[in-house]
């Protein structure tokens, strides 16, 4: 399954679905039988008979208690200014749309806009909710199910599920139609794999990769033909936001470069993840293929090479490395490298997540069968070779010391 491009007909879907946004925060409110998968469900019942009190402050309203609950780390915020996601009227260079993150949750919060936007997958896909966030009180959640959310992020609330994309946009953050592109594209889904010069079209970027060229930070804007116009030179290595736009309205003034190649990473594997199981659940069954596919991404397989060393800030890349668990030899697979890839020892922290934990076992099994083929050497297709005999054994180290079920599999 891949979901590169959008096409046509999803984008103007997306354009479409964009000027009726706002209706979405009058969606129905459900009461359906709580996902006990559903990491919001919990919080959103205790909210609604008035036993859970999240503080209300006066410039973020219920951002950074929320964010606090759900022990997301304010470092990992990243700034999006294209105009593409729900409540796009409100966004744009001067006011771009701040996502956080953890490796279960993510939240949305948008300058002046009545509420906080929440997705997590759950049991059976993703679950979307927004809490109002104009006044003091009882926070309110409300559950959306359908096209509300679903119209952009995958209306049986599957796929595409999480989404990250480079978007080429014009001077106010409106995303420009590439028409020399076959099919015309509005974005490109983004992840580990992509070069990072064809990342972060859209978005703001604090750090480096080396100097090299991106296309965040609105380095280039596009005339109608789609033709990329250079506009801002300094782009690549931006320290401060606060020339863009008034950076104290922000929980951070950052958004952070190596936050940001987490969360692309991490989209696209949460995304696999959650189809597969949802998959495997429906038919009892996991295709090779499948296994394949999440495997390869799992290991970067993949995984576009940087160029140079990434500099982002330390407060992100600490409260990252920090949470993850470490064998005796005090290595994790959240320790970053940050030279030639992303990760010193690659293989996908998300292997410890709530997504992958609630595989069927037999989905589990299958995959940690094939990681062991590879791990151990016993097949390696060539897409593999880039891991050195030095990064399997790391791995399978680090893996049978933190993973138990992994370790009593093998
Ligand atoms: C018009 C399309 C659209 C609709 C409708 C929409 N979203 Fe999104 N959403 C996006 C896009 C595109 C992104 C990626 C970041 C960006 O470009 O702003 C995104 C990102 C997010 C994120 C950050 C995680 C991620 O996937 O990057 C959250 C959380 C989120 N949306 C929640 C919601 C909720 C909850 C609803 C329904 C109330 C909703 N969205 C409706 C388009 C949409």
């Amino acid at each position: 399954m891949r979901f590169r491009l959008i096409t046509t007909s999803v984008a103007i879907f997306l354009l479409a679905a964009s000027a009726i946004g706002a209706s979405a925060q009058d969606g129905k409110e459900t009461h359906l039988v709580i996902d006990r998968a559903d990491p919001i469900a919990g919080l959103a019942a205790q909210a609604s008979t008035g036993r859970t009190a999240l503080e209300f402050e006066p410039d973020h309203g219920f951002l950074r208690a929320l964010l606090q609950y759900l022990s997301i780390d304010t470092h990992t915020q990243i700034l999006v200014f294209s105009k593409t996601s729900l409540q796009d009227k409100w966004i744009g260079p001067s006011a771009p749309r701040a996502i956080y993150f953890n490796d279960r949750v993510a939240v949305g919060a948008v300058q002046n806009s009545s509420v906080l936007e929440i997705m997590a997958p759950a049991s059976m896909g993703y679950v979307f909710y927004t809490l109002e966030n104009k006044s003091a009180g009882s926070p309110r959640f409300t559950k959306h199910e359908g096209a509300d959310c679903g119209r952009c992020h995958g209306a049986d609330n599957l796929e595409p599920g999480l989404i990250v994309a480079s978007t080429p946009v014009t001077r106010d953050g409106t995303p420009v139609f590439i028409p020399s592109q076959r099919p015309p594209r509005l974005f490109e889904f983004t992840d580990h794999t992509t070069p990072v010069g064809e990342r972060w079209g859209g978005w703001y970027v604090t750090g480096s990769h080396a100097g090299q060229p991106h296309l965040g930070n609105g380095a280039f804007t596009y005339d109608d033909a789609g033709r990329p116009q250079i506009q801002n030179a300094d782009a690549f290595s931006v320290t401060d936001l606060s020339g863009y736009f008034d950076t104290s309205r922000y929980l951070e003034p950052t958004s952070d470069i190596v936050a940001l190649m987490v969360f692309e990473h991490q989209a696209k594997m949460t995304n696999m993840l959650l189809a597969a199981g949802v998959m495997a659940r429906r038919t009892n069954h996991i295709a090779a293929a499948a296994v394949e596919d999440i495997v390869a991404y799992m290991l970067f397989a993949d995984e576009a090479p940087l160029i140079g060393p990434v500099s982002g800030g330390e407060a992100f890349q600490s409260a990252f490395a920090g949470s993850g668990q470490r064998d005796l030899k005090r290595r994790s697979l959240r320790d970053f490298d940050l030279r030639t890839r992303l990760f010193k020892y690659p293989l996908s922290y998300m292997i410890y997540s709530p997504v992958f934990e609630s595989l069927p076992p037999f989905a589990k099994q299958a995959i940690y069968a094939r990681l062991l083929d590879i791990l151990e050497g016993r097949d390696m297709p060539p897409r593999f070779a880039r891991l050195s005999s030095e990064d399997r054994r790391n791995i399978m180290e680090i893996l049978r010391a933190t993973k138990p079920d992994f370790g009593a599999a093998n």
